[in-house]
């Protein structure tokens, strides 16, 4: 009998998700699944075909061009990490970037746009091994997943992380529009009509504030293990 199970994480955005997700899933050789990379890959495609900017979005085009996208995951054989592609290719670096930030939580409001990214997940939780983190993995997309996780920290929290990372690639960003970012991104996520970010009744509420990663760590994993051991 396969002791593989499903483990969703969710929370609002530099919580720590994919960190630990990444963390665990090297222990558990579990499929890592980031689905915000999704999001960011199809919010990339939009603002280089124009259909977004900070001025418009003209969502009935991005629509209507959806059978021309295709997302999926491929592994980047150098971290053997698993890495969204946009039409066969990965735009890593660029997905991350403040400007793709700030456009994809518009982006990630269009339902049927949703409902295309909620089947390739399905498709990846088929043999079950996987970790995945995201907004609605614990409602929407795994709503019976084995162990559902949410994560919160303080917002200024958050933005200090979250401004630490991108420093190390752009050197111009300034904590004030990172804060202004994740303040806005919060709003969006949990306010929007289809898959708001909320917690789950069944998932585990884990605060990050005052613990390190190994403590975060060994956390969840005092809540995976005996799920493994016993589907054994
Ligand atoms: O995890 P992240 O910050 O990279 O996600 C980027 C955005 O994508 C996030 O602000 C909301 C959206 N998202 C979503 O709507 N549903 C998911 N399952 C994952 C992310």
């Amino acid at each position: 009998m396969s002791n593989k199970i499903i483990i969703a994480i969710d929370g609002t955005s530099s919580t720590g998700k994919s960190t630990l997700a990444k963390r665990i899933s090297k222990q558990l050789n579990y499929l890592y699944i980031d689905s915000g990379a999704m999001y960011r890959a199809l919010t990339y495609y939009a603002i280089k075909r124009k259909f977004i900017s900070n001025s418009h979005f003209d969502k009935t085009k991005l629509i209507a061009d959806i059978p021309n996208i295709n997302i999926d995951f491929r592994n980047n054989l150098t971290n053997n990490n698993l890495e969204v592609h946009l039409n066969g290719i990965s735009y890593e670096n660029k997905i991350r970037s403040l400007e793709v930030s700030n456009l994809v939580s518009e982006i990630a409001t269009v339902d049927e746009l949703r409902k295309q990214m909620v089947l390739v997940q399905h498709a990846l939780g088929l043999n079950k091994g996987v970790i995945m983190d995201g907004r609605d993995i614990g409602t929407v997309v795994f709503p019976n997943a084995e162990l559902k996780f949410y994560l919160e920290a303080t917002t200024e929290l958050r933005a200090k992380r979250r401004y630490d990372e991108l420093l190390l690639t752009d050197k111009n960003i300034t904590y004030d529009e990172v804060l202004d970012n994740i303040k806005l991104r919060d709003n969006q996520d949990t306010t929007r009509e289809h898959s708001p970010l909320k917690k789950a009744n069944d998932a585990v509420l884990i605060n990050t504030d005052n613990l390190t990663l190994d403590e975060l760590e060994s956390k969840l994993l005092s809540y995976i293990n005996p799920l493994i051991t016993k589907n054994l």
